[in-house]
């Protein structure tokens, strides 16, 4: 058997983060130019399964491993699949930068399951992929509302609430949005923990702080359809302020907010957990590099552009 490659790319967030674990919808659409790749070869026989995880420095015996993302996600590959251990290596990669709000667990979780399905014969529907990562996640942080694994593995813009099948939908315009890293890692089950310590102090205040999250997703929606994308920049401003107050931004990514505002983007955001992690905002294709500088000169460690079409 020859090797199988398989990859899954990031995510972004455009609007309604934290507050889609409450019963709110959100958009997201897929990051492609950042990827987790897995890598499949045949190993010696009766050495069972192995995964390298090469930018950790992570490497498992699947019989050997406690229960992790990784192991977990090859045992459910092999129950889907009613197969064996195969005598196996796995290689996996990601240029996707870990806890930064941009789906790095779920796209290696879909690379690996997708590369594994198919070396021992079960590809997966996206749908299939988005389940079995979706069961994934919950060891990632919790209570994953499911929006990550869906755009991940579905590779679509999705307009996205919990317990439905989610809408993939299309921009009438294409818009630009740059992505920046704050260079602060943060992993979603704490910013998540926070949300949910708020939400049990102050229930009323945080549901009315969700539903205005909400009202923001559906108009933000409405105007992408329509290609009425210059009235997204203002809702994205608004989205922050308000996970502000969720108490789930943090100085930097305030502080990147200003920048990109004050040089000319319609709008910014932290997207994904926050507390650190990344931040998107909204240009014009013209005033890209512009904002590029401005987000670098106040501390962005990364910016990618990036056109949603
Ligand atoms: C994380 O990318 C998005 C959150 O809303 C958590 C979730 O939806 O599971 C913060």
């Amino acid at each position: 058997m020859t090797a199988i490659e398989a990859s899954a790319p990031g995510k972004i967030i455009l609007l309604g983060e934290h507050a889609v674990v409450y019963g709110q919808p959100a958009l997201a659409v897929p990051l492609g130019s950042l990827r987790a790749t897995a890598r499949i070869v045949p190993g010696q026989p009766g050495a069972g399964l192995t995964i390298d995880a090469l930018d950790i420095g992570v490497r498992l015996s699947l019989a050997m491993a406690a229960m992790n993302a990784l192991s977990l996600t090859a045992r459910l590959v092999l129950e889907a699949a009613g197969a064996a251990e195969p005598d196996a290596e796995i290689e996996l990669h990601s240029t996707i930068p870990i806890a930064s709000g941009l789906g790095s667990g779920a796209a290696v979780a879909a690379a690996l399951a997708r590369a594994l399905g198919e070396y021992v014969g079960r590809s997966f529907s996206a749908a299939e992929l988005s389940d079995l990562v979706y069961e994934v996640e919950k060891v990632h942080h919790g209570t994953p509302s499911g929006i990550d694994n869906t755009v991940v593995c579905y590779e679509q813009p999705v307009y996205f609430l919990r317990g439905q099948p989610p809408r993939v939908f299309h921009a009438a315009r294409p818009f630009h949005l740059l992505v920046a890293d704050t260079g602060t890692p943060s992993p979603t089950r704490e910013t998540v923990g926070t949300v949910r310590a708020a939400w049990q102090r102050e229930p009323e205040r945080c549901e009315a702080l969700f539903t205005r999250i909400g009202d923001i997703v559906r108009t933000g929606y409405r105007a992408i359809e329509g290609g009425a994308n210059e009235k997204l920049g203002p809702l994205m401003s608004q989205n922050h302020a308000l996970l502000q107050e969720l108490g789930v931004s943090s100085a930097r990514l305030d502080a990147l907010a200003a920048a990109a505002v004050t040089a000319g983007a319609l709008g910014a955001k932290l997207s994904g957990g926050g507390g650190g992690g990344s931040l998107i905002a909204l240009v014009r294709a013209a005033d890209a590099a512009g904002v590029t500088a401005a987000l670098e000169s106040a501390g962005a460690v990364r910016v990618i552009h990036t056109t949603v079409s």
